[in-house]
């Protein structure tokens, strides 16, 4: 497995770049990071994402990158914060021709969740653990044993009659203006809902709960052990970067 391995975190607003460090299990130097392009088709994602790999020479070998949709074998398979254009793509492959070296794409909260449970705060965790991250969706990624069930889409679950991150993203928080203990009563129904059909043993949550965790957690509530994401907003840099290098192996 080689040492340096880049990751790339394709979000609603930004993409992250960053050398990760696998002896060390985090990002090292800078993380650096681009806005998302708006609309986002592969034509104007990818001149992006090849701009950031080109400010960080150093590592060779696969890059990783974490996607927000379902991705099977390469392929995008789902499009809910993404431009539509992606469902169908190669997008591994077409990352590999843009960055001229392999590329391994795989759904950005299942990155988020290998990098959790290999170095964060799922470390040494058996059971059901559950990755929630709370940003313009509401992605998950689901661990038994610690191993991954990959592409859950436990954000769109139904929750009074909607699709659940359309009622309990960070999105929708600063959309409808929700004051903070009234958006965590609506985390703490989605965690219930979750609980109800998962009996997870712990949730980790990242996004914007796990930034300000001190603040949240006394409002939070869970039959399950509820702890914040350890690598925040690098969680799925560190992850892709784990899977890339996990992959060529
Ligand atoms: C997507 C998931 C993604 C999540 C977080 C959801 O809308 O369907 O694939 O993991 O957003 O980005």
């Amino acid at each position: 497995m080689t040492n340096l391995v880049l990751g790339i975190d394709v979000g609603g607003s930004s993409v992250k770049a960053g050398v990760v460090d696998l002896e060390a299990g985090r990002v090292t130097g800078e993380l650096i990071s681009a806005p998302t392009p708006r609309p986002s088709p592969p034509a104007a994602l990818m001149p992006v994402i090849a701009g950031l790999a080109a400010r960080l020479p150093g590592p060779s070998g696969t890059v990783g990158i974490a996607f927000p949709s379902v991705v099977k074998s390469g392929i995008v398979r789902t499009a809910a914060n993404i431009d539509p254009s992606w469902v169908g793509t190669d997008g591994a492959a077409l990352a590999a021709r843009a960055l001229g070296r392999p590329a391994l794409l795989l759904n950005d909260a299942d990155a988020a969740g290998v990098a959790e449970m290999r170095w964060g705060a799922g470390r040494g965790t058996s059971g059901i653990a559950i990755m929630v991250t709370l940003g313009t969706g509401i992605g998950t990624a689901l661990f038994c044993d610690g191993r991954l069930f990959p592409n859950t889409e436990l954000g769109h679950i139904e929750l009074r009659g909607m699709d659940a991150e359309r009622w309990a993203s960070a999105q929708v928080r600063t959309a409808e203006k929700l004051d903070f203990p009234t958006w965590i009563a609506r985390v703490n129904e989605y965690l219930g809902r979750l609980h109800a059909l998962f009996w997870p043993d712990l949730f980790i949550l990242g996004g914007a709960v796990s930034e300000r965790f001190e603040e949240f957690a006394p409002l939070l509530r869970s039959p399950a052990v509820l702890r914040p994401a350890h690598f925040a907003g690098q969680a799925g840099v560190v992850g892709a970067a784990l899977a890339a290098a996990e992959s060529s192996t």
